[in-house]
């Protein structure tokens, strides 16, 4: 039976496509930092390294057929994204990526002198996709699971993620995890860029909206308050605050439309529509 390795597999994006992967009754190995803290399903294969140890990395990645790859919230992500991608290679495994990667070389340059910030996410993504592991690069927008992360002020009645006013678009990661999971299973996989995404652009109102119906209460928007910074802070911690401050600064600042034409890819992809940011708050609810 094909292996399938997955990063990630304790966090967000990697911890979905380890459910989905297990739902499938694929054969997974997870990489973890610390066995004891992991809390798998027993049908996982678990192993303890670290993705900046290159011995783990390549004790991880032998045998298998396909990996999953996410970069983690760290300060050298370009250097594990580095090793992962030359030991994946050495490996002969074909590689699944999720983030955010812009496939033109123009264009990724002009994004890195317009958000410096993100230099270091587009490089590393453009290394994974120029190794040679038949790398499906796939770019997600904004979570609908990010919001779990301000849980408790949505319940008290407080949206405070800043959403621009014309929209950005919201993704349920499970849509994303049932693609990319795709990838890791099927051999025939085509390598390439691949943008993920919802069916609609939400703003802030818009977004605080569904969670205060679902949930039966008032939800006030507080995003567009200078001071959004600090629920941040309330949050969220380290690097990973550093990075989420970093992106909601852009959301607040740009909209993130949503494309017709990508929406129909991303429905022909699932094999049905994408989930409603109202879909997925419906389910964490009743949860
Ligand atoms: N588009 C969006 O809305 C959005 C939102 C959030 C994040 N992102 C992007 O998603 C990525 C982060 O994914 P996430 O949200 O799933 O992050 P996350 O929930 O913080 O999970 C990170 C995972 O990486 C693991 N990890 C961290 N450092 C490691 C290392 N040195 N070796 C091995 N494993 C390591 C962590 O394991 P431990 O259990 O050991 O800590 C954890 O499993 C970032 O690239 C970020 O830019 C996008």
């Amino acid at each position: 039976m094909a292996k399938t390795l997955i990063i990630g597999a304790t966090g967000t994006v990697g911890g979905l496509v380890l459910e989905e992967a297990v739902r499938r009754n694929v054969d997974v190995r997870a990489l973890v930092r610390n066995k004891e803290r992991a809390n798998l399903p027993g049908t996982v294969e678990v192993v303890q390294g670290d993705l900046a140890d290159r011995e783990s990395v390549a004790a991880a990645l032998k045998g298998v057929d396909s990996a999953f790859y996410v970069s983690p919230h760290e300060t050298n992500e370009v250097e594990i994204a580095t090793i992962f991608g030359e030991e994946a290679q050495r490996a002969g495994a074909r590689l699944a990526f999720g983030g955010f990667h812009v496939e033109d070389d123009e264009a990724r340059a002009a994004a890195s002198r317009a958000i410096p910030a993100y230099g270091p996410k587009l490089a590393l993504a453009a290394f994974l996709a120029s190794t040679d592991t038949q790398p499906a690069m796939f770019s997600l927008t904004n979570f609908d699971q990010n919001d779990e992360v301000f849980r408790a002020d949505i319940e008290a009645g407080v949206f405070p993620t800043p959403l621009h006013p014309g929209g950005v678009n919201r993704i349920d990661l499970r849509d994303a995890a049932e693609v990319m999971t795709n990838a890791l299973t099927d051999p025939g996989f085509e390598a390439g860029a691949y943008q993920l995404l919802g069916p609609e652009s939400l703003n802030g109102e818009q977004s605080a909206r569904i969670w205060a119906e679902a949930l039966g209460r008032e939800v006030v928007y507080t995003g567009a308050d200078p001071e959004w910074r600090k629920a941040f802070e309330r949050r969220l911690s380290g690097q990973k605050l550093v990075d989420w401050i970093r992106s909601f600064e852009l959301l607040s600042a740009a909209p993130i439309g949503t494309d017709p034409a990508e929406v129909e890819i991303m429905t022909k992809l699932l094999g049905r529509a994408p989930r409603t940011l109202r879909d997925y708050v419906r389910d964490s609810v009743n949860r």
